[in-house]
């Protein structure tokens, strides 16, 4: 599976940087492949406007300040921090978050990975993580322990699961090079 980079289509944001705000106005932003919108200002970061504004509390705020990767959502299927990231550079832009990662009733390969791995204590990282170890995998099913520890390299997990984190990505690539053999033949 892989985030193919897409443009939106025109959901009527009239308003530009410079005209939105500084009152709350009705932003629209395109996540996981559904518009959705809600009031924002021109400071509102993208984390906040999926968990206040639109309840989606699976992105976790760690940090707050790019420090802790907690927040990694997709952005044109590249991994991004949302803390970082102003709901209103989020227009016209593709954004995945931990919620529309699963297809269905089937999870990720990252995502089944974690679990079977025990890849995770208190799962506050874990969003984060599950999002940038599903990046890697989904753009080199070769992956080494090396691209591991390099795509999680920004990542802090205070309870200390970087072993599991590390065994269950490499499971999760071994899982979708065997299905890309199979689709092959
Ligand atoms: S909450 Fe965004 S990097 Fe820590
Ligand atoms: S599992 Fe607790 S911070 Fe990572």
């Amino acid at each position: 599976m892989s985030v193919a980079p897409h443009r939106p289509p025109d959901r009527g944001n009239a308003a530009t940087s410079h005209s939105f705000g500084p009152e709350p106005r009705p932003l629209s932003l395109l996540i996981n492949g559904e518009v959705r919108t809600a009031l924002a200002d021109p400071a509102t970061t993208l984390v906040e406007f999926l968990r206040d504004a639109l309840g989606m509390t699976g992105t976790k705020i760690g940090c707050d300040r790019g420090a802790c990767s907690a927040c990694t959502v997709w952005i044109d299927g590249e991994v991004a921090a949302s803390c970082m990231t102003l709901a209103l550079d989020a227009r016209d832009h593709s954004i995945t978050t931990i919620e529309g990662l699963a297809r269905g009733d089937q999870l990720h390969p990252v995502q089944r990975a974690f679990i079977e791995h025990d890849a995770l204590q208190c799962g506050f990282c874990t969003p984060g993580m599950v999002m940038s170890c599903a990046h890697l995998v989904n753009n080199n099913p070769e992956c080494t322990l090396d691209d591991i520890q390099a795509a999680i390299s920004g990542h802090l997990c205070r309870c200390g699961t970087y072993p599991n984190i590390f065994k269950a990505t490499l499971a999760a690539a071994a899982e979708m090079r065997a299905a890309g053999s199979e689709e092959s033949k």
